[in-house]
This record gives structure tokens, C-alpha cells and sequence, in this order.
């Protein structure tokens, strides 16, 4: 199977801006950039985010706000910027190159600055994350940020100089390419920021009766501090891969991607970017991308009706609120089981760490004992 028969990246070419060599002469103006604009630059220059080929311009970011597309009308739905303080966007000009780097002044590539706005945090928190309250994790980030934006393609000479999981952290291009090798045509692909417990399991498992594959995906980029860390998270996945899943339709791969927290819209930027990376289908499930009470349980869904036929190639596969219940004996949804929730088995994030603080397994209706008893052996670190 080729890769021209999978599904084609959104806005249909599969941007690459990864460059063996930077410019003849090294620029003299050195941004360093946040973690978020470290992940965006990765993702960017994988063609994770095609077809975005660098930061956002004003016109752009405006549009993304206010009509949820690029100003040419391809639907985007989060402004990518890279916004510095004031004082150092007043001694760059357009046409200049500026050095990236990373937080220890390592060259990550360089931006072409094509234009310089002043920052519209306000618009994106009330247009994309529909709050401007600060305790909100991906608001917060977004006020401490710049006040400029500067604008313009980039190149990547490293896309991070000590990348985690490097042996799964594969690009576009790649994915694509171990699908076509294992002949899948449809591939579902798991968006995660958690461990996988029983619920997400069973809407992995769902998902993959309907198609050739599942890609787990999780999220490995920058998230909110009490976020279970990437690592011990990997280690989970690795051990329910090896002992609950079918090798032969299951692959893990790493998404570099910081977390916004933006539900609804961030739904969307998961969906395409997914799509880039060649899957045909993305579970949505309850409170996708969400935090705290600041999205409804499934605005993340409901979000996808509002799109037009042509402006994704993905299809959202929608997931009730999943849990065990005592008298199905098995994992259920209010859409497959008449029982009432004094049969089922919530548990709440709360609880849940409590317990495995206490080197307690919760039960293992929720969670594998194998990934309980990792996370039990992290909360001792
Ligand atoms: S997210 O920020 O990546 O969405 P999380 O890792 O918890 O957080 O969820 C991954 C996916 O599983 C999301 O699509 C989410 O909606 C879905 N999900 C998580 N828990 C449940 C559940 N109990 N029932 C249905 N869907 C769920």
C-alpha cells in the first residue's frame, strides 16, 4: 500500500522544516523560547501541525480566533505563536532571521520574522479557551507569555537536543510509513495525557474492532505540574501493551505536543494533527482535552458537528462516559448498560491518587494491577 492511498495531510502536503545546516552567516538576535514554543517548533517542523510552516502572522490569529480557520479558510483552530517580551521584539525588524533555542541557549533553528503584532491574549483566551481565568493551566501559560508575537516560516537544524523515548518518537513521514508497512488502511489513533485505566482501554479496544490498526498516542510535551510525568506514564503503556493488547494492530508512538487544556478547540488541533500523522480516525471521549469545570462533558464532540464535510480528513470517533459495572461484569457506557451508577465503579482523580499514595491498587475494575503497581512505585520517588 502506498502512502498516497492513506489519508492525505490536512491542507494536503506534508510540511517539512528540518534543515541540515543553518544560514551562511549565524544571526546575532538569540530568542529562547518557552517550553510550549519549544514543542510548537518540534511539531511544527515534523509537519505535525501542517500546514502551519512557522508561527502564525495577525491576520492569521485573528481569524483562528474569531472563525476558527487560517485566513485562507483551512480550518485551525489555536493561534501557534512565539511571542517575546516587548523589549526584545523592538530590535528585530521584518526580513530579519532570529536564532531559537532551547532554555540553555542551545540553537534549536531560526525564524524568518515576517511581521511583529502585539500579543491578543485576551482574544484567544474568550475566543479559544472560552475563559480568561488564570487558574485555568492553559490561560496561565498564556498571559505569562510575550507580549509581541513574531511571525514567520521556520527552519530546524535539532528538533530538541535531548529528546525522551527517542526509539517512539516518530515523525509524520514515519508513522505513515509503518502503517503502510503493516498494510493498515484505517488507523485509529489515542490521544492520552494519563495512564491508560480500564476506561480508556475499552475505548481503545472498541475503536480497533472498527479499524486496522491503533495508534496510541500519548502527549509527551509540556503539561501542567501534578500531571503524571511522561516516563512513568511510557512505562505504563509499554506494560499493558506487552501483556492486554494485540501486537499485530497495536503501535505506541510519542506526540511532542504541549497540552493547552482548551477542550473543545484543542479537540480539533489533536484531530488534525492526527490526521498528519496518517491516522483515519481519533477517539473523542469524555471531557476531551478539558480541566476542571471550564468545558462541558462533551463540548469536545459536539464541536466536530459544527465543521464543514471538507475540513477534515479524520473522522472523530465519539465515547460516552465509560466505566465498569457490577452487574454488566464489564466495561459499559449509559449507551450499552440499563444499570444505575450504584453499580458502577467511579473513582475520582482525587481518590484514585490517594489511594496509590498510600501504595494502596485501586480496583481492578478502574486499573491493571501492572499499571497500578507502577504508578505506586512513582508516587514513592
Ligand atoms: S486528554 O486530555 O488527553 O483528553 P485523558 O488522557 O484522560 O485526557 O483522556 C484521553 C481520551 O480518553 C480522551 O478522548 C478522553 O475524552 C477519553 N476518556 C478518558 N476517560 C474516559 C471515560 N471514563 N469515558 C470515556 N472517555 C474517556
Amino acid at each position: 500500500m502506498s502512502q498516497s492511498q492513506t489519508v492525505a495531510p490536512h491542507g494536503g502536503k506534508l510540511v517539512n522544516r528540518v534543515v541540515e545546516n543553518g544560514p551562511r552567516t549565524e544571526p546575532s538576535t538569540r530568542i529562547r523560547l518557552t517550553q510550549r514554543q519549544q514543542c510548537d517548533l518540534e511539531m511544527i517542523a515534523i509537519g505535525a501541525m501542517s500546514p502551519l510552516e512557522g508561527f502564525v502572522g495577525k491576520a492569521d490569529y485573528h481569524s483562528i480566533c474569531q472563525k476558527m480557520c487560517l485566513s485562507d479558510g483551512r480550518l485551525w483552530p489555536v493561534p501557534i505563536t512565539c511571542a517575546v517580551d516587548a523589549s526584545v521584539a523592538e530590535t528585530i525588524s521584518a526580513g530579519e532571521q532570529v536564532v531559537l533555542t532551547d532554555d540553555r541557549d542551545r540553537t534549536l533553528g531560526y525564524l524568518t520574522v515576517t511581521e511583529t503584532y502585539s500579543h491578543p491574549k485576551a482574544e484567544q483566551a474568550k475566543t479559544v479557551f472560552l475563559t480568561e481565568d488564570t487558574a485555568h493551566p492553559g490561560v496561565k501559560v498564556l498571559m505569562d507569555e510575550g507580549d509581541v508575537c513574531l511571525a514567520g516560516a521556520v527552519d530546524v537544524v535539532t528538533l530538541c537536543h535531548e529528546p525522551e523515548f527517542p526509539q517512539f518518537r516518530l515523525t509524520p513521514a514515519q508513522t505513515r510509513q509503518a502503517f503502510a508497512d503493516r498494510g493498515w488502511k484505517t488507523v485509529v489513533a489515542f490521544q492520552t495525557r494519563n495512564p491508560i485505566h480500564r476506561a480508556h482501554e475499552y475505548l481503545t479496544k472498541c475503536a480497533l474492532e472498527i479499524c486496522d490498526g491503533l495508534l496510541i498516542h500519548p502527549l509527551v510535551g509540556q503539561t501542567q505540574p501534578g500531571d503524571i510525568p511522561a516516563d512513568v506514564r511510557m512505562a505504563c503503556y509499554n506494560a499493558l501493551i506487552e501483556k492486554y493488547y494485540q501486537p499485530k494492530r497495536t503501535m505506541l508512538s510519542v506526540m511532542p505536543a504541549a497540552m493547552r487544556y482548551a477542550g473543545p478547540r484543542e479537540a480539533i488541533l489533536h484531530a488534525i494533527v492526527r490526521q498528519n500523522f496518517g491516522c483515519s480516525h481519533f477517539i473523542v471521549g469524555r471531557d476531551h482535552a478539558g480541566v476542571g469545570d471550564y468545558y462541558g462533558t462533551y463540548d469536545a464532540q459536539e464541536i466536530f458537528e459544527t465543521l464543514d464535510p471538507g475540513d477534515l480528513q479524520i473522522r472523530n470517533l465519539n465515547f460516552e462516559h465509560a466505566s465498569w459495572c457490577n452487574k454488566c461484569e464489564g466495561m459499559v457506557s449509559v449507551k450499552t448498560c440499563p444499570h444505575g451508577n450504584e453499580d458502577k465503579v467511579f473513582l475520582s482523580g482525587k481518590k484514585v491518587r490517594a489511594m496509590l499514595t498510600e501504595g494502596q491498587r485501586p480496583p481492578q475494575e478502574f486499573s491493571r494491577p501492572e499499571v497500578a503497581d507502577i504508578l505506586i512505585t512513582s508516587m514513592k520517588r
